[in-house]
């Protein structure tokens, strides 16, 4: 801990993701006896507003967010913040702000920004001049399409080396991506039966109660499959179809991740895009922009071990359940000597994401007729994470451990798996349908 860099700064510092996930996660980190001290950070907006103004709002986010640090974490987050107005489209801003954020030594440039503004802000602080051994982190999505993310790589490579770069994913600072690769790697049991012969169908489902809240001017035009399939759960469906990596160290986990997207096709015709009856009503929302709420897609992975399996990727705003998890659904046993009795679909492996927990789906003779079989589940919860997603993305961040980051050709992969569908869906090709709010989604789902 002792080489972090003892300074960030925040592009986007008055933001959602900001109040969310970023003020609090340096309070579980303040809490956790992990952050530098002295610490700066120096949050960047467009809007004027006194050093004070600004710490009542991060007070506030951290009265709501952050109810698991104490007193003296959040007092720590608060004295250690600032406020700069910047213009980021502008350079000689971008240079004010660096020479403003006290302190000396590497710093974190964290953009917290919507897509658009990725390129300014990278060409700023590469003009400024960065001191050496400083970092970026750039948020997800990474650009708007694949085109996008190969100029902004393009940009990157010319200004940074890329070990210098973090793409963030927080759904790979979860817990549950540890457990997928510690149910995977570090048991016998699953791995010979992971493939196409046993496999039937995966399906990683994110399912929120969540609406908008008020993040129309991120969310609208970027829409589900953007904002969750495109990255968060593709990196599930990797985490779930890569090979044995040899370590979890440098590339080793990042090169078997590219392979799987490398062979991972979309079947537009199979995708369902939906949105929830009244989000063009909500405020900031522009109808025309067919912002969708839920999409599902389903993925083939062309590939010896998954060929034949779909893998069904879907999330949706405002339904009815939180629902989170990775199901592995096997196939049914070859041969029925419990005849009809045996029940269908009986050995599904899920791993559920925040609270954690693991069920593995059997059929047993359990109680009623000495010959009947019937589908009992072998559950556990998992243990809590010790730190939130977003402060494990800022610990690795900090420490410059690439393995939970998105590298550049990853990120490229990721657009290219979707593009298809993007395509399709801009053609109209696929229809708009519609749900209720607090339903189960779409009919067709
Ligand atoms: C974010 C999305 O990346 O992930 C949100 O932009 C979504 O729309 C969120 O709600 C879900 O992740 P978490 O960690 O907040 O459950």
């Amino acid at each position: 801990m002792s080489d972090w860099p003892a300074r960030l700064i925040l592009f986007g510092g008055t933001g959602d993701l900001a109040a969310r996930s970023l003020y609090p996660a340096l309070a579980a980190l303040a809490e956790d006896g992990r952050l530098p001290d002295p610490f700066h950070v120096l949050a960047s907006g467009s809007r004027e507003q006194t050093d004070e103004e600004f710490r009542e709002r991060v007070q506030e986010s951290l009265d709501e967010h952050a109810d698991d640090a104490g007193d003296d974490a959040r007092r720590r987050v608060l004295d250690a913040v600032r406020y700069h107005q910047a213009d980021i489209s502008s350079a000689d801003d971008i240079a004010a702000l660096v020479e403003s954020l006290p302190g000396e030594g590497p710093l974190l440039a964290y953009l917290a920004l919507p897509p658009s503004m990725f390129a300014d802000a990278i060409r700023g602080l590469h003009d400024a001049g960065l001191p050496d051994g400083s970092r970026l982190v750039i948020e997800k999505p990474f650009g708007v399409d694949l085109e996008s993310a190969r100029d902004l790589n393009a940009l990157i490579h010319e200004r940074f080396d890329e070990s210098q770069v973090f793409r963030v994913d927080h759904f790979l600072a979860k817990q549950t991506v540890h457990n997928v690769l510690g149910l995977r790697f570090a048991n016998r049991l699953f791995e010979p039966v992971w493939s196409n012969q046993h496999i039937e169908r995966v399906e990683i489902t994110f399912d929120e109660t969540l609406a908008l809240e008020g993040r129309a001017g991120y969310y609208d035009g970027t829409g589900a499959l953007v904002d969750m399939l495109q990255n968060h759960l593709l990196q599930l469906l990797c985490l779930v179809a890569m090979d044995p990596p040899s370590s979890l160290e440098g590339d080793d986990l990042r090169d078997r991740k590219v392979s799987v997207l490398r062979s991972v096709r979309a079947v537009p015709e199979e995708s369902v895009r939906a949105r929830y009856e009244g989000y063009a009503d909500e405020e900031g929302v522009d109808p025309a922009l067919g912002t969708e709420t839920f999409a599902s897609i389903t993925l083939r992975i062309d590939s010896w071990r998954w060929a034949g399996v779909p893998f069904v990727l879907r999330s949706g705003k405002a339904l009815g359940e939180d629902r989170r998890e990775i199901a592995v659904h096997f196939k049914p046993v070859p041969h029925l000597a419990f005849g009809e009795r045996t029940p269908p679909d009986p050995n599904v492996v899920r791993l559920q994401l925040g609270p954690d927990r693991l069920s593995v789906g059997l059929s047993m003779n359990g109680d009623g007729e000495l010959f009947d079989v019937s589908p009992i589940e072998l559950d556990t919860d998992l243990r809590e994470p010790d730190l939130p997603a977003y402060a494990n993305v800022l610990v690795h961040a900090f420490e410059g451990n690439p393995t939970f980051s998105i590298r550049d050709d990853e990120a490229e992969e990721a657009w290219r798996v979707v593009e298809p569908i993007i395509t399709a869906w801009r053609a109209d090709e696929i229809p708009m349908l519609e749900y209720e709010v607090g339903s189960a989604g779409p009919a067709r789902r």
